[in-house]
């Protein structure tokens, strides 16, 4: 008897020494309180998720607390805090106390994290009793539906709602809910990185480096504050931030980098899927000096064995990094306006999706502009040269896409001659594949488009080899789809038409 009492007082110790170790900042204290809402918003680095992670892990090492950890989106459980959580388990040593599953961690005590994305899973649930936690990360992009959802569900006596993120805009439904007219029984705290005893020296260098750059963007990521509403968003509406594995049937990887010193050095991996860009890994560090690049490069899965398109600005480090474990980088010449027609070429897609994991790229997509007048705040039709150092990476990695040469031939079918020939059957009717069709013209193709009607192959071709293309014969106006993603279209006029007779009579 006295042995298992000696064994349990042992035990109780052991736990006691684990509760020690798990600290948290002294601005993150509040989180325990017993409010029904505690909300800790503000800039980047401030400590925010580890923090509630910390103070969920302590009450769960004593207490079978249910704990549902959820954001807005979640398709795998990579994109939940799972990972978080089990690597806090680890560095706080406090291992023997939980057991990490592959989509849920529980505890000796009983206590549950399950984890779930708000949007798909709200009528599941509307079902789930008894959760006395819930921990909502990166909830700046938690619908008004969702809360509505969300909330009534959580009803069970001392029930808390842990809620953290980096405002982004101010009427975001979240925004609204707890910063502009927060419910009584919540604590709201702002944070920034000042709050962090353990800001890292990686985000201090990118903290003063955004500080040196954009004072506007520099208060929106590091000090909580919201980003205005702004038409010379370069991307607005175009890209998405989510979790993705990429298909068999992708075109690419490609990698691109851009190089920088004071500026960040950045590595991207992205694919081609038909209309949608995909853009899967990134390296990015500022003030990264030429012997650390290769090291920083090797955070994007197999950069050493493709071809990387660099900006050819550097040589000295393209020919450092191609004796030292990249032979395959290779420097992208500039042309005028490329990059203009670089980001034409981005905007062609239907959509970008930028995996979280590749937060810079996603801060980069956010905050990339068109310069505005200071006096009359007009958008001008200039690129601000800001905020585009992963954007570059993604053009170089493009270029021979976007320099485009590559050659379809469009014809429509719909007039001139050839809708003669359509009417007489000589043509498939619209919808129908062309007997002429060919395989589909790569990503990048400059589709003559022709609204007279058909030219002749061979001025086609001609036209092709003038600008440096390739022919790749005919697509067809009934599949336009056909013609691939960044197409750039060369349209054919009544004079361009009449050459082309000209030149073959
Ligand atoms: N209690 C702690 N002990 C040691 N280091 C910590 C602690 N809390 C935070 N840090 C350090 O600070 C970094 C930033 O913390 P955290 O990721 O929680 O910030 P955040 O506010 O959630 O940032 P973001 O806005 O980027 O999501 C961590 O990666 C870690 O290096
Ligand atoms: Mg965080």
């Amino acid at each position: 008897m006295a042995e298992v009492l000696r064994a349990r007082e042992l035990a109780l110790a052991d736990r006691l020494e684990a509760l020690a170790r798990i600290t948290v900042p002294p601005a993150f204290e509040f989180l325990n309180e017993p409010d029904r809402y505690l909300v800790a918003y503000g800039g980047r680095g401030s400590a925010k998720s580890w923090s509630i992670c910390r103070r969920l892990l302590r009450e769960a090492l004593w207490r079978p607390i249910r704990v549902l950890c959820c954001r807005e989106i979640q398709l795998s459980i990579e994109e939940s805090v799972h990972h978080l959580i089990e690597s806090q388990i680890r560095e706080l040593g406090i291992e023997d106390y939980f057991d990490v599953l592959e989509k849920r961690i529980t505890s000796k005590a009983g206590a549950e994290f399950v984890f779930a994305g708000l949007r798909s899973n709200v009528t599941k649930l509307l079902s789930m009793e008894g959760v006395d936690r819930v921990w909502i990360e990166e909830a700046a992009a938690i619908s008004h539906n969702s809360w509505e959802k969300l909330i009534p569900t959580i009803r069970r006596p001392g029930s808390q709602i842990l809620v953290s993120f980096n405002p982004d805009l101010e009427d975001d439904p979240t925004y609204k809910r707890f910063i502009k007219s927060p419910p009584p029984d919540a604590i709201v705290r702002k944070v920034s990185w000042r709050d962090n005893p353990f800001f890292p020296e990686e985000l201090r260098r990118e903290k003063d480096y955004l500080a040196s750059v954009d004072a506007d963007a520099y208060e929106h990521v590091w000090e909580g504050a919201c980003r205005s509403h702004s038409d010379a968003q370069v991307f607005k509406g175009k890209f998405a931030i989510e979790a993705f594995e990429p298909e068999a049937t992708w075109d690419g990887p490609y990698y691109g980098a851009d190089f920088g010193f004071n500026d960040p050095t950045t590595l991207l991996r992205c694919w081609i899927a038909g209309r949608t860009l995909y853009v899967e890994h990134e390296a990015y560090a500022v003030s990264c000096d030429i012997d650390r690049t290769p090291a920083l490069f090797d955070a994007v899965p197999e950069a050493r064995r493709h071809t990387i398109r660099a900006d050819s600005s550097r040589p000295e480090t393209i020919s450092y990094l191609q004796q030292h474990g990249y032979p395959e980088l290779v420097g992208v010449e500039k042309w005028p306006n490329s990059v203009e027609e670089g980001v034409q070429y981005l905007r062609q897609y239907e959509r970008i999706v930028i995996h979280p994991r590749c937060e810079h790229t996603a801060a980069e997509f956010r905050l990339y502009s068109y310069r505005v007048d200071r006096l009359s705040g007009d958008v001008l039709p200039e690129l601000a040269d800001k905020h585009n150092h992963c954007v570059d990476a993604l053009r170089y990695a493009l270029a021979p896409i976007i320099k485009g040469n590559n050659f379809a031939a469009w014809v429509d079918y719909t007039k001139g001659e050839a809708a003669r020939e359509r009417a007489e059957g000589e043509a498939p009717p619209v919808g129908q594949h062309l007997p002429h069709h060919r395989p589909r013209p790569a990503a990048g193709s400059v589709a003559i488009l022709d609204p007279t009607g058909g030219l002749f192959e061979a001025y086609q071709k001609a036209f092709a080899e003038a600008n440096g293309g390739i022919y790749l014969g005919e697509t067809c106006s009934s599949c336009g789809d056909l013609i691939a993603p960044g197409t750039r279209y060369v349209k054919a006029d009544r004079s361009f038409h009449e050459q082309c007779w000209q030149s073959f009579n």
